[in-house]
């Protein structure tokens, strides 16, 4: 069995990736707030088996519960592969550094960055010793390389991202059952995230015609396709660990 977990799998990329993932000899384990009944039943007609978790993860205190839940649905003896997509993320808010609430600044930085370490530090440690393939995929942007004027955590906290992708990459190299990573970006996507940026005031993000003229001009990468990019990354012969893949560079 080809275990799969994908956070933020709700909507946009994380639903992309788990249709892009759905076969038989698969379990699928998403994880968001929403309900996710319906996904889960297209999924299942692609023979996929689901299995879905409730949790807000930017309440990272929580991470261990969770985690725990989906990793009790992963038998050692029958499991093929054990994949991580740290998927979920979110740019709110954005704005000059100092003008919105900290807290809203940390919520930020919570589920973008410390879910995504502390995901990455559980797999570790719960299927570190599985004879298997293991992968931990991190959502990544361009923004993590290119500063954004308004951008500061997001691009921060993905900059943070890719960093842990090559020290999960360098410190797995050499052991037994080696757990491999790769930080991949998917460009600029039609999902809900694009929606909200173009909502964006001028003064709070200085780019964003450039952002609303992507989209007139059909200019937006399709999720689903991008997924189906992705997926065939994860699971080619020669995995990439350790790389910062963006997908303009494929
Ligand atoms: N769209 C782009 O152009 C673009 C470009 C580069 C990188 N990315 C990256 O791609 C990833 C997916 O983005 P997207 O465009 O698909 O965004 P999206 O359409 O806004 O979807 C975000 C997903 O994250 C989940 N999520 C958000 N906050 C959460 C929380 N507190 N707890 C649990 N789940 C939470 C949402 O589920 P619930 O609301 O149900 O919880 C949803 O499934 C992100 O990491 C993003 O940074 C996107």
């Amino acid at each position: 069995m080809k275990h799969i977990i994908i956070t933020g799998a709700s909507r946009g990329f994380g639903a992309s990736i788990a249709y892009a993932s759905a076969e038989s000899g698969t379990r699928l384990h998403l994880v968001a707030r929403s309900d996710m009944a319906e996904l889960k039943s297209k999924l299942e007609q692609k023979g996929a088996e689901v299995k879905t978790y409730t949790a807000d993860l930017s309440k990272t205190e929580n991470s261990e519960a969770w985690f725990s839940e989906v990793a009790e649905n992963i038998e050692r003896e029958s499991a093929e592969a054990v994949i991580l997509y740290n998927n979920a993320g979110m740019l709110h808010p954005i704005g000059p550094i100092g003008k919105y609430s900290a807290s809203d600044y940390r919520k930020n930085l919570e589920i973008n960055f410390v879910a995504a370490l502390m995901a990455g530090h559980l797999f570790v440690q719960s299927f570190g010793d599985y004879p298997c393939i293991k992968r931990v995929i991190n959502i990544s942007s361009g923004a993590a390389r290119n500063p954004y004027h308004g951008w500061s955590h997001y691009c921060s906290t993905k900059a943070g991202l890719d960093m842990f992708t090559r020290c999960l990459s360098l410190e797995q190299k050499g052991q037994a059952y080696p757990v491999e990573a790769l930080s991949f970006s998917p460009g600029p996507i039609d999902t809900g995230m694009q929606d909200e940026i173009r909502e964006m005031s001028k003064e709070d993000f200085a780019n964003v015609d450039k952002f609303i003229s992507l989209k007139q001009s059909g200019n937006l990468g399709d999720p689903d396709e991008t997924a189906g990019v992705l997926r065939n990354l994860v699971w080619q012969k020669d995995f990439p660990d350790g790389q910062i893949l963006d997908i303009m560079d494929l």
